[in-house]
């Protein structure tokens, strides 16, 4: 059984009619444990449109989105929310890390609403993890970049959510920085964390195991990345 199932998943903005746009039309795929998924295709093909449903943020306008065997869609709002609290963990391309916290302080934020013990404990281990044991209380501005992304991607993962969604992760990075988030996340994927990476960069898809392509909002590619990578290349 598969950890996510996508199953004819459209999404429609707007009134039926001339102005109507069909941001994801038909479409369906499986996600297996483990997997280390990119999803690419040119702007405004309907990537961040199917991370926020697959996200449990966006409700389709048809389809269905089981996770873990769970209809995600057919919970209600607060437990919609209590499911992406501990299922899911998400990096954003603005970091939104709180400027006037610690590095351990804002990894504890996802912890503040659950009833984990030793909060700061935790905390402080995810961030040994990615790196960062010697820099927990820094303030995000006393580190580089990367080091804030690892601070993000850490928050991300504190809950130890099976699935860690991610909307272009390296997208307004410098290519140093944007190497330290590709390496933690194949780290991270070498522990067993399933991750869903959306991208338009396809340097960033080396590691993943797998691409879906989309285009216009639909599934136009589905490969396994060792027989697309060298293509890449050239790109
Ligand atoms: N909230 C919204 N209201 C209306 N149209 C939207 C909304 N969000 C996305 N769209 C449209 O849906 C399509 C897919 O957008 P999006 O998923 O953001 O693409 P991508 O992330 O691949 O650039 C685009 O045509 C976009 O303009
Ligand atoms: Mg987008």
């Amino acid at each position: 059984m598969s950890l996510v199932v996508v199953n004819d998943l459209s999404k429609y903005f707007g009134n039926d009619g001339d102005t109507q746009v069909h941001a994801l039309e038909h479409v369906s795929f499986e996600i297996a444990n483990g997997e280390y998924l990119a999803i690419m295709g040119p702007s405004g093909s309907g990537k961040s449109t199917l991370l926020a449903i697959l996200g449990a943020m966006s409700p389709p306008s048809s389809g269905t989105l089981v996770i873990d065997q769970i209809d995600v869609y057919a919970l209600s709002q607060e437990k919609r929310a209590d499911f992406r609290r501990e299922y899911l963990g998400f990096v954003f391309q603005q970091l939104q890390l709180i400027p006037y916290l610690t590095a351990v302080e804002n990894v504890m934020l996802p912890l503040v609403v659950t009833n984990h013990k030793n909060k700061r404990e935790l905390a402080a281990t995810t961030l040994e993890r990615v790196g960062l044991g010697d820099k927990l209380n820094r303030l995000p501005s006393e580190m580089s970049g990367g080091e804030q992304s690892r601070v993000a991607i850490a928050r991300a993962v504190v809950n130890n959510p099976p699935i860690l969604l991610a909307d272009e992760p390296v997208g307004s990075l410098d290519s140093k920085t944007g190497e330290e988030v590709l390496g933690l996340f194949k780290q991270l994927h070498s522990e067993g964390q399933t991750i869903i990476m959306v991208t338009h960069n396809p340097e960033s898809i080396r590691d993943a195991e797998r691409l879906v392509q989309l285009k216009d909002g639909r599934i136009v590619a589905d490969l396994m990345t060792k027989d697309v990578i060298p293509a890449t290349k050239f790109l």
